[in-house]
């Protein structure tokens, strides 16, 4: 197929909390799988941004760090005209249910604020008559791609599994800011005509996950002996995805993804919270009486699971990553990674930035 007027081979990526966990995952694969691909990271650095993570593609030449917050309008809008960004894969983010239970506002501000800046500034750069309100005309191969979640669809019962087209019924602070900002990228797409595409995936697992959430946090107290607090009956049921197979649909997306759709990725794996830590105390051969049981999250979702028949049969992408093999992989990384946790634990990680970049 021959190239269009204005298309370029290479990409330049702008990828907002590319120091969390996935985000830094997804700097790492698409460095190695596209050597023609530039990034440009952009993250604030709150307690969940270490660069330690980045630490394997510190000395790429094509990759660049940029210590900022989606929220500044002026800062993204430099970023823009010093870089020719071609894409923004907006992973930045407040992303855990319980502190959007203590502390919501600023999941409003960065979930919500911060992802119509990124949609604003993407417009206004990208835009080729960027003067007239009407006109729905875009630089060749620009894509704006906004991480979501399952969780902006609410809680399943017993039956039945997530679809694209279902409504958004989101029962926490986090999920409502989220979903709140999937709207507002579909009036981007609607109203301006910008190239956008959205994720909706279930919940990830693996390398350099912060451990306040469930899997690490369990695998870090199982290691220490201490206890496993289980909220509730431990009997609600996530679909737990694979970080790497989340960066490859991502991947698959931004090469093949129509333009104004929304894909749900989700690994088949639907686990009771209960059987993940049962799972990890076997594993590392410790004690089922670590397992404590803890006052219920206020609002907590019973069931989350996704139908992944729009990506697999449409974009050919799949998981590659049995749980199993999943769960006995990152329980080894965790094992064999215990001055990152230890660093993360103690909040030494914070001073990274200014080892290395002050
Ligand atoms: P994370 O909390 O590990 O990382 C978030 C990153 O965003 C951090 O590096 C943080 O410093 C940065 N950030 C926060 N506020 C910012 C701001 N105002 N400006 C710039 N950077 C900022 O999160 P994660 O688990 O890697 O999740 C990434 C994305 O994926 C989020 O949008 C989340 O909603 C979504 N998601 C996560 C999961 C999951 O299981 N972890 C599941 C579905 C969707
Ligand atoms: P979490 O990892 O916080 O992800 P999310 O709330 O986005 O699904 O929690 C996963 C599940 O594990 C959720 O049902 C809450 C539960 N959970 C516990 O039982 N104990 C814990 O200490 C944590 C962090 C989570």
């Amino acid at each position: 197929m021959s190239k269009k007027l204005g298309q370029t081979d290479s990409r330049v990526l702008l990828v907002t909390g590319g120091a969390g966990f996935i985000g830094s995952n997804f700097i790492t694969y698409i460095l190695q799988k596209h050597p023609e691909d530039t990034i440009i990271n952009l993250d604030v650095l709150t307690y969940a941004g270490n660069l330690e993570n980045l630490k394997g593609v510190e000395g790429d030449p094509r990759y660049t760090f940029i210590k900022g917050d989606i929220r500044d309008r002026d800062m993204v809008r430099g970023l823009f005209k010093t870089y020719p960004i071609t894409h923004v894969v907006n992973f930045a983010a407040e992303s855990h249910v319980d502190r959007s239970i203590v502390d919501p506002d600023i999941f409003l501000t960065t979930n919500i604020i911060g992802t119509e800046v990124l949609l604003d500034e993407a417009k206004r750069a990208w835009k080729i008559y960027p003067e007239d309100k009407y006109s729905k005309e875009y630089k060749e191969g620009v894509r704006f791609h906004q991480v979501s979640t399952d969780e902006v669809y609410g809680a399943l019962g017993k039956e039945g599994l997530f679809v694209e087209s279902m409504p958004l019924l989101p029962n926490s602070p986090y999920s409502a800011s989220k979903a709140s900002a999937d709207l507002i990228v579909r009036s981007y797409q609607k109203t301006f005509g910008l190239p956008v595409t959205v994720s909706r995936c279930s919940n990830n697992y693996g390398a350099y996950q912060f451990p306040e959430k469930l899997i690490p946090l369990m695998i870090n107290n199982c290691i220490n002996d201490r206890s496993l607090p289980v909220y509730g009956d431990g009997m609600q049921i996530r679909d737990w995805l694979h970080v790497i197979d989340h960066c490859s649909a991502i991947d698959a997306i931004l090469e093949k993804g129509e333009t104004g759709d929304i894909y749900n990725i989700g690994g088949n794996n639907e686990k009771a919270n209960i059987e993940i830590v049962k799972l990890i105390i076997k594993t590392l051969g410790k004690s089922e009486e670590l397992i404590t049981y803890v006052k219920d999250r206020p609002g907590h979702d019973r069931r989350y699971a996704i139908d992944n028949t729009k990506i697999t049969s449409q974009l050919g992408w799949k998981p590659t990553y049995t749980f199993e093999q999943g769960m006995k992989e990152t329980i080894q990384w965790y094992l064999d990674n215990q001055k990152w946790i230890e660093r993360v634990v103690s909040g030494d990680y914070q001073g990274y930035y200014e080892r290395m970049y002050c």
